[in-house]
């Protein structure tokens, strides 16, 4: 077993849910790839798992209460909460997700989450109910703005008989998603990127466009985070205010078809395409030759036609085809449209953003997405957009050719 979580010091908090009988599995699966793991069980949980069965697979005393004398003269609340390299709560009860979205330190798992510095990440598992509960979905909301990882959940048959969404994710699936916030940067030596960054600009006549906000500032930071971990990369970019990082080999291009040609020619040299451009999904028919004069209509019509999708096109190349990784900027329904996005561009990753607000996305220094890929998916919080773009290429270079 390869020792990915060597010496990482995980505290596991288990609140009150069927799914804690999962949690010894969980414990030695983290175990099993080198993280000391130490256990806090609020009241509720200890009804499903008892503190003993925890405390001889993870092979440390289990803390419970915050005002145990005993407990807290061998290692004390606030000690604990610094010992932690990483909070995992798994299962989050929906009670548990409330009381962390409130800030609340009324048990020993709330009081250490609140006193620790370290990232954190909860699993919910609940009824699919509880969990589609506006209340709880506000607290889901308000965790992630907090930057805490939400692991699943899962969905299918649940305990109470219901279907739906709301399932502790396996240990296994948890395991590799804390193994995944831990990985170090595969070394991309000798990988080939090709990104695409910025909006298109279509033509009307010689002095008018049609074009969007993205500044190119997350295609830009992907390409530095690409070469930084050792990668040869091609930028491929719309017009924008931006100076090419280092060592990137950068392509400017203006309209989505300038886009599609560079994209192809250097795709097909590629082992990653990321196409991160905000591609004008339209152009003008006929980009008049002379400027356009105001006529004495108050209308004018224009007829646009649709472009070529850039990243379908490299995803249906069937020789030398890159591990595709798209974005998709959406303002509601997010995961939704994403993941359609996924199968019906065939691509192999999608970065879904949330546009709606100014915080994050287009033209903005911070930015958080959804990432998913067949397999799984995971959430990266907000944070600045060099940041996210090293989570990013860490995860693509973990998926790819995997
Ligand atoms: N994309 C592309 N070529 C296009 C349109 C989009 O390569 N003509 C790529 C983007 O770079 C991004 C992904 O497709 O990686 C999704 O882009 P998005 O604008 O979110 O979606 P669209 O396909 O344009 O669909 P819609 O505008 O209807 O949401």
């Amino acid at each position: 077993m390869q020792q990915t979580l060597a010496s990482k010091r995980i505290l596991l908090g288990i609140s009150g849910g069927i799914a804690a009988y999962k949690s010894a599995d969980l414990v030695r699966r983290l175990k099993e790839r080198g993280a000391d793991v130490r256990v806090i069980l609020t009241d509720a949980a200890q009804q499903f798992i008892t503190p003993l069965t925890l405390q001889a697979v993870s092979g440390n005393p289990v803390s419970h209460s915050l005002l145990d004398p005993a407990a807290e003269a061998a290692m004390g609340h606030i000690e604990l909460a610094k010992w932690a390299d990483f909070i995992l709560i798994a299962p989050a009860s929906a009670d548990v997700i409330a009381r962390l979205a409130h800030g609340l330190a009324n048990d020993l798992l709330t009081t250490c989450v609140l006193a620790s510095a370290a990232p954190m990440a909860v699993a919910p598992a609940m009824n699919q109910q509880m969990y589609k509960n506006i209340a709880t979905q506000k607290n889901i909301a308000t965790l992630k703005e907090h930057n805490f990882h939400i692991f699943g959940p899962g969905s299918g048959a649940q305990a109470c008989g219901d279907v739906g969404a709301g399932r502790m994710l396996e240990p296994l699936e948890l395991t590799a998603l804390t193994e995944q916030l831990f990985a170090p940067v595969k070394k991309l030596q000798g990988l080939r990127f090709t990104i695409t960054a910025g909006p298109t600009r279509e033509a009307i006549d010689p002095v008018r466009y049609i074009s969007n906000h993205s500044s190119g500032k997350m295609g830009f930071a992907l390409a530095e985070a690409a070469v930084k971990a050792g990668a040869q990369v091609t930028l491929i970019s719309g017009p924008v205010q931006l100076a090419t990082p280092a060592g990137v080999a950068r392509i400017e291009v203006l309209s989505a078809e300038q886009m599609l040609e560079a994209a192809l020619a250097a795709a097909v040299n590629s082992d990653v395409f990321i196409g991160c451009a905000a591609v004008a999904d339209y152009r003008v028919a006929e980009i008049a030759t002379d400027k356009l004069k105001k006529g004495n209509d108050n209308e004018l019509q224009l007829k646009l036609i649709k472009n070529p999708d850039i990243i379908a096109s490299v995803a249906a190349l069937t020789q030398q085809r890159p591990f595709t990784v798209g974005f998709a900027a959406e303002t509601r329904n997010v995961l939704d449209y994403a993941r359609q996005k996924l199968l019906n561009k065939r691509l192999d990753m999608i970065c879904a953003n949330d546009v709606s607000g100014s915080q994050i996305g287009f033209n903005s220094e911070q930015n958080a997405v959804s990432v998913i890929w067949r397999g799984g998916e995971l959430d990266l919080p907000v944070q600045p957009k060099q940041q996210l773009a090293e989570q990013l290429i860490a995860l693509i270079s973990q998926h790819y050719k995997t």
